[in-house]
């Protein structure tokens, strides 16, 4: 049996200190994540590097009036192609979409047998410089995540600002941990 140290206060205010059995069944639960940051671009595959350029070069063509911020999106499927995306903004803001998810539904309605791979994802700015790698939102993770679900396979993430390191993530578990899944819904 454990003990715990436990505090009460007397009416008079003064406060006084007291051992008593510990009865909490709380556990801690840690979660961990594994990132690889390479400080050079020049370091990744060469297929790696093809796809952050595709990225880059998607983020240039954002339709981002509002924010000044393009995001560049650029996936692999498993024949080796690269199809790309951007953020595509409205003025009622919550009508745009980000870059992430304009590429993944593409790729899911223009070719829904075939595998995500990877996917890289860059962001620049055009009222400031962006010198570390971008973190795509919660919407885009969940995304991600019935992507891999979808195809049953793991898809790796390449994150990068305009300079500074380039995160590579093997999956979205490491992005997306503790995530909603369709087990939870009983669903085979
Ligand atoms: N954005 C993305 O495209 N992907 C993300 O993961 C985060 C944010 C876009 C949405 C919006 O057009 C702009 O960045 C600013 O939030």
């Amino acid at each position: 049996m454990s003990y715990v140290y436990s505090k009460g206060t007397l009416f008079s205010g003064m406060e006084f200190g007291y051992l008593c059995t510990d009865t909490s069944t709380m556990n801690r639960i840690t979660i961990s994540s594994t990132i690889e940051e390479y400080a050079d671009a020049n370091e990744l595959s060469a297929e790696d590097q093809e796809l952050l350029r595709s990225a880059r070069k998607a983020g240039e063509s954002a339709y981002a009036p509002y924010s000044s911020f393009h995001v560049g999106a650029a996936v692999r499927l498993e024949n080796g192609t690269i199809h790309i995306g951007n953020n595509q903004e409205n003025v009622a803001y919550p009508s745009g979409l980000c870059a992430e998810r304009v590429a993944l539904f593409h790729v899911g309605a223009v070719y829904p047998e075939i595998a995500v791979t990877s996917i890289a994802i860059t962001c620049s700015s055009t009222r400031f410089s962006v010198d570390q790698p971008l973190s795509p939102c919660g919407s885009c993770r969940q995304v991600m995540a019935e992507s891999e679900r979808r195809y049953g396979k793991p898809m790796r993430i390449l994150l990068a600002g305009e300079t500074g390191s380039v995160y590579v993530i093997s999956g979205i578990k490491d992005l997306l941990p503790l995530s909603f899944e369709a087990e939870a819904l009983k669903i085979k």
